[in-house]
């Protein structure tokens, strides 16, 4: 009896050593196979229990909030209907370029060219939206970027007050000045540094982060939606891809962060990087277009190529 009771308490405990070593080895299997996707889906975070705090962006609309480069025009660009052309790869093939031509204002972003492109993005430019860091390549052409027969084209410079400002009078506000004079039928404006701060308090009021604390940087993008939301009264994305669309499996393929840098890094690694960098500044690309999806349906914004 004695040996039977031992011999049944020792397959007990073979199955409980069975039965751990079993446990340990889901885990493993689980978290190993977590970890090989942590880096790229657990991004930045939304903070937890955010309580979104609704700004109503078309009562962003002022003309303090734009500095003229010259003289005391103001900024007041209204549009009933836009076309936002995003830098991306995906507006490639899209054979949009008449279809947006024919949308009464058209806005782009930072250097990116129509030329040679004319068939996806078309070739009527009415805004664009440079940030700080791109002045250079926008000026370097001006025939592209500054010689345009819109009739009042704008054109737009985000960045901090110490380099673009009109107080700090730093090297790029006195380029930008410069060049005003010379390609003078375009508006030259930068942002206001208080218009800048209430950027970032956007970005604090649809997030629960505070920009810098959370090491985030806005993209262009951030801030032409901001103004096209702002002066158009409907608004048609072109090339914009929806914020779920890199952590989707199978992995989609790969194609170029810009449109008109063929060789450049692949558009979802650059976002799905960004997101999750902690040391330094990055762009938080993918909730930024969380927040977009939700502008979308205040805003009267509709995305095209690819559609959403
Ligand atoms: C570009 O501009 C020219 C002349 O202004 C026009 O004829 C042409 O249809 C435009 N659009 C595209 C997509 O090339
Ligand atoms: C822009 O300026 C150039 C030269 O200064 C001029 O030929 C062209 O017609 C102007 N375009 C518009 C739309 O005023
Ligand atoms: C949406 O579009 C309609 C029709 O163009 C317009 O009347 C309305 O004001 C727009 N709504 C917003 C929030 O801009
Ligand atoms: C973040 O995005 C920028 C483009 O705006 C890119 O140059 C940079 O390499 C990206 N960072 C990472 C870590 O991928």
């Amino acid at each position: 009896m004695g040996l039977r009771l031992s011999g049944k308490g020792q397959q007990s405990h073979r199955m409980v050593i069975f039965l751990a070593i079993f446990i340990l080895m889901m885990l493993f299997f689980l978290y190993g196979f977590n970890t090989g996707n942590d880096v790229l889906s657990t991004p930045f975070h939304v903070a937890p229990n955010h309580i979104l705090k609704n700004t109503d962006l078309k009562k962003w609309a002022g003309k303090d909030g734009y500095v003229p480069f010259n003289g005391k025009k103001s900024m007041t660009l209204h549009c009933h209907n836009c076309a936002l052309v995003t830098s991306s790869s995906h507006v490639l093939g899209s054979r949009a370029g008449e279809e947006i031509d024919r949308t009464e204002c058209v806005i782009r972003m930072n250097d990116a060219p129509t030329l040679g492109y004319e068939a996806d993005v078309g070739n009527r430019t009415s805004l664009r939206v440079v940030a700080h860091s791109s002045v250079f390549r926008v000026v370097r052409r001006p025939n592209e970027f500054l010689y345009l027969t819109d009739s009042n084209p704008v054109i737009i410079f985000w960045g901090p007050a110490n380099k673009i400002g009109k107080d700090a009078k730093g090297t790029l506000y006195r380029l930008i000045q410069r060049v005003s004079m010379t390609y003078s039928n375009l508006s030259y404006f930068s942002i206001a540094p208080s218009k800048m701060r209430r950027f970032d308090g956007l970005f604090q009021g649809e997030t629960g982060r505070d920009r810098q604390k959370s090491h985030s940087w806005l993209s262009t993008g951030w801030f032409t939606m901001v103004i096209a939301i702002e002066i158009c009264d409907n608004i048609k994305v072109y090339g914009m891809v929806p914020p779920n669309h890199c952590g989707k499996k199978p992995i989609s393929k790969k194609i170029p962060y810009h449109y008109y840098k063929p060789r450049g890094t692949d558009e979802c690694q650059t976002y799905l990087q960004n997101e999750s960098g902690r040391k330094g500044n990055h762009h938080r690309f993918i909730t930024e277009k969380q927040v977009f999806a939700r502008w979308a349906k205040l805003y009267n914004i509709t995305f095209i190529h690819p559609k959403w």
